[in-house]
C-alpha cells in the first residue's frame, strides 16, 4: 500500500495543527500509526491522497446515513450556496427542518438549531438546570456527549484514549456538579437517587452508547431512568446526537418506546454539515432565550446550507429505507461472526439497525468495564490488517461501525473477505 502523499501532507499538518488533526480520534494514535489523508468520497468508497480506496464504515462518524455526495444533498447544497451562504438572519429552510424534526421524533414540540452536538448537549444541560433550578448532573462512563467541561470526565470517544479520567484545564469546580456512573447499572442509579435524588438537574444518557463500541441497553435500563428522574422532577436527556435517525427515523427513543424531557441531536440532521439541535415539550422550550431566560445563540447557527443538507437527506429517509438498514446491519452481522468464527476468534457484535460495534470477547458487553476486559489489543493489528485491504474502520475499539444506504451487499462481503485474507 502506498502512502507517501498521505504522509508528506500528514507532516505538513502536524507543523501547524496539534497532532495534525482537528479532532484527537483521527489522529490514528489508538492503533499506533499515522492516518491516511482522504482525497474524495463517493458513495460507499473513499479514496486518499495516494489513490488507495476502501469501503468506508466511518461515516464521517454517523451523519453520512445516504453515503459519501449522495446527488440530492449535492443538489440541494449547490442551491442553497448560489442563493448566499449565511444571513444570520431567518429563513424558511429553518421552519421547514425544525417541522419535519417534529414531526419524526417523539419527545420534540420545539427545536432550537446549534452548529454541533457539544453545543446541543451542554445547552440541553443548562436548560435542565434552569428547569429544575438545581445543579447535579448524572452521566454514565463510556458515554461521550462532546467536549463541553461538565462532560470530560470518564467520558467515552477520543476521551477514553486518554491517560487521565479527567481532561487538563477543567477546574474541579465545574466537574464537581457531574457524577459519573456505570451503564446498564440499575442498581447504583438507585443508590443515588436515593441519597441526592432532590439535587439532581438532569440524567443524560446516549439511549443507545456508540462512542465505547457500540453497547445496547439492557431492559429496563432506559424505563427506570425514565421512572426515576420522573420521581424526582428530574430532566431526562437523551443524547441522540448518533442514533438520531440512524436507528430508525424518529430515533432510539421511537424503539424502546421512551419519552425523555430533551433530546439532543446532530450528526444526521445536518447531512454531513455542522449541526446539533436540542428540543423537548413547549414548556421547557419556552424558557430559552429571547422567549425565556436561558441564553444561547449561535452566529452560523441555522444556517442554509447545513439546513439543506438535512433536509435533503432526511427528505431520502423512510420506512422501506430503515428497514433495507436494517438487512444489511443484520447481514453484516451474521457474516462477521461467522467469518471470525471459521478463524477461530469469538466476537461480540453489539448492533441496532446500521449501527454496530465489534469486540474481541466471548462475553456480552454491558458497560465500561466489559469493554476494557475485551482484548483492546487485537483491535490496533486487526484494524492495519483492514485497512491494508481496503476497508476504512474508525481507528479506535471505542468507536461505532456504520453502514449506509449506498453499501451493498458485496462491499459487505468485501469486508468479510479482508478477514479471511489478513490471518
Ligand atoms: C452521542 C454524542 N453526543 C455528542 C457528540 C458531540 O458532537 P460534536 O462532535 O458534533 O460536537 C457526539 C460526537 O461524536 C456524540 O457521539
Amino acid at each position: 500500500m502506498k502512502n507517501n502523499r498521505s504522509k508528506e501532507i500528514f507532516d505538513r499538518l502536524k507543523k501547524s495543527i496539534p497532532g495534525g488533526v482537528n479532532s484527537p480520534v483521527r489522529a490514528f494514535k489508538s492503533v499506533n500509526s499515522d492516518p491516511i489523508v482522504i482525497k474524495s468520497g463517493k458513495g460507499s468508497i473513499i479514496k486518499d491522497e495516494d489513490g488507495n480506496q476502501y469501503i468506508d464504515f466511518v461515516g464521517s462518524w454517523g451523519p453520512l446515513i445516504l453515503g459519501h455526495a449522495h446527488p440530492s444533498v449535492i443538489k440541494a447544497v449547490l442551491e442553497a450556496v448560489e442563493k448566499g451562504v449565511s444571513f444570520g438572519a431567518s429563513t424558511e429552510l429553518e421552519a421547514e427542518l425544525a417541522e419535519m424534526i417534529v414531526k419524526a421524533v417523539p419527545s420534540i414540540e420545539m427545536i432550537r438549531f446549534v452548529n454541533s452536538g457539544t453545543e446541543a448537549t451542554m445547552s440541553a444541560v443548562r436548560l435542565a438546570r434552569a428547569y429544575t433550578k438545581r445543579d447535579i448532573i448524572i452521566k454514565f462512563e463510556g458515554c461521550y456527549h462532546g467536549h463541553a467541561d461538565l462532560f470530560l470526565s470518564k467520558s467515552g470517544s477520543g476521551m477514553a484514549e486518554m491517560d487521565e479520567p479527567v481532561s487538563a484545564g477543567i477546574p474541579d469546580s465545574t466537574i464537581s456538579e457531574t457524577i459519573t456512573l456505570p451503564y446498564n447499572d440499575l442498581e447504583s442509579i438507585e443508590r443515588i437517587f436515593n441519597k441526592k435524588g432532590n439535587k439532581i438537574a438532569a440524567v443524560i444518557v446516549e439511549p443507545i452508547a456508540g462512542n465505547m463500541g457500540v453497547i445496547l441497553p439492557i431492559p429496563d435500563f432506559l424505563e427506570r431512568l425514565r421512572g426515576i428522574t420522573e420521581e424526582y422532577g428530574s430532566i431526562l436527556i437523551f443524547d441522540e446526537v448518533i442514533t438520531g435517525f440512524r436507528v430508525n427515523y424518529g430515533g432510539a427513543q421511537k424503539i424502546y418506546n421512551i419519552c425523555p424531557d430533551i433530546t439532543c441531536l446532530g450528526k444526521i440532521i445536518g447531512g454531513g454539515f455542522p449541526v446539533g439541535a436540542y428540543g423537548g415539550n413547549h414548556d421547557i422550550m419556552k424558557m430559552i432565550a429571547p422567549q425565556g431566560s436561558v441564553y444561547q445563540a449561535g452566529t452560523l447557527s441555522g444556517n442554509p446550507v447545513a439546513m439543506s443538507a438535512g433536509l435533503a437527506t432526511l427528505k431520502n429517509l423512510n420506512n422501506k429505507v430503515y428497514s433495507d438498514l436494517e438487512n444489511r446491519g443484520a447481514y453484516v452481522e451474521g457474516l462477521l461472526i461467522n467469518t471470525f468464527k471459521e478463524e477461530n476468534i469469538t466476537v461480540q457484535i453489539p448492533r441496532c439497525g446500521s449501527m454496530f460495534g465489534l469486540f474481541f470477547s466471548p462475553s456480552t458487553i454491558n458497560n465500561w468495564n466489559d469493554v476494557l476486559s475485551s482484548k483492546l489489543e487485537f483491535f490496533k493489528d486487526f484494524h492495519l490488517k483492514m485497512l491494508k485491504n481496503g476497508i476504512y474502520l474508525p481507528p479506535s475499539p471505542f468507536e461505532s461501525y456504520f453502514i449506509s444506504t449506498s453499501h451493498t451487499i458485496e462491499d459487505i462481503i468485501k469486508f468479510s473477505s479482508a478477514i479471511k485474507k489478513s490471518k
